[in-house]
């Protein structure tokens, strides 16, 4: 006797916790929850790689929050990538003026040249084209080739870094962890969505999973997480503990014209600060000496060293500067290298913090 067929079964569904499983469920949850973002394409539209580019350029080391204003600025100026390319520096230099970090924007301009002159206006659309261009790193190019070009590609930054440990229980330290991190992110992208993938990741590490507290009761991998089926969700990334950076440290010399003027220079284009304005200054190092600190006086004067040193804590070390001052005559000729500038017009001198602190303490103390 035959036996008989079964009833045709729904498909089925992939298990929670296998690739197609995850990309599933946070797919389904980025529908529902995607945040709605200037840059980003709406559903069923094809993202603008100019536009996805500018926005990943923009918020590397920056908020969203921060960029949106200036995202919105530099379209209505530029409003593709020729547009960018054929701007003076300057426009694009003034247009970036505030979001700091403005290497940033000097490789955005230079980007946008080779765009234009080497790849006829358009951007390549894999990975390796896009990493050979200014500015763009892995994590950038990733994005990019992803967002804008549906491929399959690992956008890891340090949100997505902190998801994938936490699902995954990866206790290797990072950077170390760094490799196995990406093979694992790999592994999960969706071919056919990928670009909704990675921003989903991006989505729900800034959401969801935050470093601190996160809102596990609300995240579509609660279940197939291993860091919160030990309870050890805020454990994850683990980080080889840094070695603390010594102190460098310094002089700073104030120089006040009796009418109202104070003695700045441009640091050079290159490196920490570069093309930032600054009062003078020698170099600032470890084995820093403070009696031959007055060797790097900018002019002779009667320079006066005020009590407390100035303190600021860069990314890769804490700097502590020592701030000596001057009451100079209107007479007094500006240094080879340096300006005179008036006091009332240094909201326009792209003065970093730790310049607007020295000056600040400095005027403080007159
Ligand atoms: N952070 C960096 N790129 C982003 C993007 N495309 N969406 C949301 N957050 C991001």
């Amino acid at each position: 006797m035959a036996v008989p067929a079964p009833p045709d079964k729904p498909a089925a569904r992939p298990a929670p916790s296998t690739p197609s499983g995850l990309g599933v469920s946070l797919l389904a949850w980025y529908d529902r929850h995607r945040r709605a973002l200037p840059w980003r394409a709406l559903p069923g539209e094809t993202a603008d790689p100019y536009r996805v580019w500018l926005s990943e350029i923009m918020l590397q080391q920056t908020t969203i929050a921060a960029v949106k204003p200036y995202f919105e600025r530099f379209l209505a100026l530029f409003p593709d990538v020729r547009a960018l390319a054929e701007a003076p520096s300057e426009a694009v230099m003034s247009a970036w003026a505030g979001l700091g970090y403005y290497s940033r924007a000097r490789n955005l301009h230079a980007c946008a040249q080779a765009v234009a002159r080497e790849h006829g206006g358009i951007f390549p659309d894999t990975e390796d084209g896009l990493r050979a261009l200014p500015g763009i790193g892995a994590y950038t190019a990733a994005a990019i080739a992803a967002i804008a070009f549906g491929r399959p590609a690992a956008a890891v930054d340090g949100n997505v870094e902190r998801v994938l440990t936490r699902l995954r229980a990866i206790a290797d330290p990072l950077p170390g962890a760094k490799p196995r991190i990406r093979a694992e992110t790999l592994a999960l992208v969706p071919p056919d969505r990928p670009g909704d993938f990675a921003q989903a990741l991006m989505d729900l590490g800034a959401t969801i999973c935050t470093p601190r507290r996160p809102a596990c009761a609300l995240c579509p991998w609660r279940d197939p997480c291993a860091a919160r089926a030990a309870g050890m969700q805020e454990s994850y990334p683990v980080k080889t503990r840094k070695r603390e950076n010594p102190v460098r440290r310094g002089a700073a010399f104030v120089a006040l014209r009796r009418d109202g003027a104070i003695l700045l220079r441009t640091r050079p284009p290159k490196g920490l600060l570069g093309g930032m304005a600054e009062v003078p200054g020698g170099g600032w190092s470890e084995g820093f000496d403070p009696a031959s600190a007055l060797l790097d006086a900018p002019l002779d004067a009667r320079w006066k060293r005020l009590t407390a040193p100035v303190r600021h804590v860069f990314t890769h070390f804490p700097l502590e500067l020592a701030v000596y001052v001057a009451s100079v005559p209107r007479s007094e000729p500006a240094p080879e290298g340096c300006r005179w500038t008036p006091l009332s017009a240094l909201d326009g001198e792209p003065l970093p913090s730790v310049m607007r602190k020295v000056i600040a303490a400095a005027l403080e103390d007159r």
